[in-house]
């Protein structure tokens, strides 16, 4: 006879395989995937633990712990996440935002006025330029990146969110900024050293876009040409933010004061870990 593969016997198993396969909260990946592929939220299947599954629903679940195995992100493998409570979607043209790019958007709401022109530097997936149109209505906001692929993944975030008409997704290149005059440059660059990438965790290294981690042999290239730039993109008063890698900070606000800024300010983590760095047009 047949062995009956019941929801829970499935996740127990899963969690095991997972956890052999290095992966951190197997259990936890196997629940959100096992929700995803039966169409049911985490309350709705521990409610169908005793539920068995059948030959097909064991065979798509089967690919996406294969690839969750393989040390995909989870949030490749179900296609979005949240930023700023909103909803993203994700895949491996963009950076999955980070909670800790959330304290970027904090310190750009502090300060911008009203109808701030902003310009948002490697949107990716769009998560700060969208996050910035969301909770104010009245900024407008050019978001650009060099990947035409995440534009377009950015373009479908804001229509997600609503925010597409406020918006404006450009290809472009950081080290020669478009043409224009801003209240608030905002950037989360790639940042980190060339050298370091090999030892990144493998979700991050194997499957996230080089082009997003990779900041250069001491990973603060993009940081030296956004600071170069800012006095001719930034209005009178206008700011300057950038999200820092560990460690990175000094350097930064070192290189934003060479560039004529002042007012230059580190904002930490909740972890502890200077993560903002900003300056001011005199
Ligand atoms: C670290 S990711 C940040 C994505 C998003 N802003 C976030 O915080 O989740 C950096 C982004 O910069 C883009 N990028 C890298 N080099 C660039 C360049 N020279 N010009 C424009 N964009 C660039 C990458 O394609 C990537 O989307």
């Amino acid at each position: 006879m047949a062995e009956t593969w019941t929801v829970l016997k499935v996740l127990k198993w899963t969690a095991g395989y997972l956890d052999q396969a290095g992966v951190e909260n197997g259990r936890l990946d196997g629940e959100l995937m096992l929700s995803s592929a039966l169409g049911l939220d985490r309350v709705g299947l521990y409610l169908n633990y005793d539920r068995p599954m059948d030959p097909e629903e064991l065979g798509i679940f089967r690919e996406l712990v294969k690839r969750r195995a393989k040390r995909e992100p989870l949030q490749y493998i179900l296609g979005r996440t949240e930023f700023w409570s909103l909803p993203m979607k994700v895949n491996p043209s963009v950076l999955i935002p980070r909670q800790d790019t959330e304290i970027l958007v904090e310190e750009s709401l502090k300060r911008i006025g009203a109808e701030a022109r902003i310009l948002d530097v490697g949107t990716g997936s769009g998560a700060i330029a969208i996050a910035l149109a969301h909770e104010r209505r009245d900024v407008r906001v050019v978001a650009l990146d060099c990947s035409q692929e995440a534009l377009q993944t950015a373009r479908d975030n804001a229509c997600l969110n609503g925010v597409d008409g406020r918006i404006d997704f450009q290809r472009g290149n950081l080290f020669e900024l478009p043409e224009g005059e801003y209240d608030l440059i905002v950037s989360n660059p790639p940042y980190i050293p060339e050298n370091e990438v090999p030892a990144l965790m493998p979700e991050v290294r194997d499957h996230e876009p080089h082009g997003a981690l990779a900041g250069g042999a001491d990973g603060l290239d993009c940081y030296r040409a956004l600071a170069c730039q800012a006095e001719d993109r930034l209005t009178l008063g206008g700011w300057l933010l950038m999200e820092v890698g560990a460690g990175q900070a000094e350097q930064v606000v070192h290189l934003l004061e060479q560039a004529g800024l002042c007012e230059t300010f580190v904002r930490d983590d909740y972890a502890g870990i200077p993560r903002v760095v900003g300056g001011r047009r005199p």
